[in-house]
């Protein structure tokens, strides 16, 4: 099932993304090494490269299973990151990326709770989950203030090329309906 282009929460807008946004998500996250160290994709080395994943990202959302939102801040229209809801049968991930200057924040943990707040409106999502790197403390952090649960740990569960080539092990975190 489809969730909405806007989600709005107390202080943001989840909002589908469009192809003018690439500037800001280039410089707002996509280019600096340390927001990808802990992620599947090396850092950008050009606008054109954000534009692809916006690309790819605008083209899902007419698919049924990957929607990627980006975080608009009420306040400002600044962009705090982007958090992508994955669908499955009865259950629904999601992963996120933050814009540095508004790290800390809190937004990303706002727009967790709001995307589970959608899953669990929805009669067959029953379960929702996230994977981070077990040395990624920012992003296990947002999934606990998420009010999610440490289910267990991923051994050489996925590769983050930036720090090695080698699978690393992650923790799952999950909540259920
Ligand atoms: C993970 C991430 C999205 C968090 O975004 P955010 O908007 O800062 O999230 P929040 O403000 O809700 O919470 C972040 C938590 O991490 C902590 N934190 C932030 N920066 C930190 C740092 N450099 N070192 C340690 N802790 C840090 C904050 O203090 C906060 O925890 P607290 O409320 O207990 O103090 C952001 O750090 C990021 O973009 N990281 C790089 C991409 C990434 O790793 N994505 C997740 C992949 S699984």
């Amino acid at each position: 099932m489809k969730p909405p282009e806007t989600i709005e929460t107390e202080r943001l807008f989840l909002r589908k993304p469009c192809m003018d946004d690439a500037p800001a998500i280039f410089e707002g996250w996509a280019r600096h090494p340390e927001v990808t160290r802990f992620l599947t994709w090396y850092p950008h080395q050009n606008v054109e490269q954000s534009q692809v994943l916006l690309q790819r990202s605008i083209a899902a959302w007419d698919g049924e299973t990957h929607f990627r939102y980006l975080l608009e801040v009420k306040e400002d229209a600044s962009l705090a990151g982007m958090i992508e809801l994955r669908m499955e049968p009865f259950k629904m991930s999601f992963g996120y990326t933050g814009a540095i200057r508004h790290w800390g924040k809190g937004y990303m943990t706002e727009a967790a709770r709001a995307a589970i707040d959608w899953a669990f409106q929805q009669p067959n999502i029953f379960r929702v989950y996230a994977t981070a790197d077990v040395e990624n403390v920012p992003s296990r952090r947002v999934l606990e203030k998420a009010g999610m649960t440490r289910e267990g740990i991923l051994r050489k569960d996925s590769i983050h090329p930036n720090i090695s080539d080698e699978p690393r092990d992650c923790y799952i975190y999950a909540i259920v309906k």
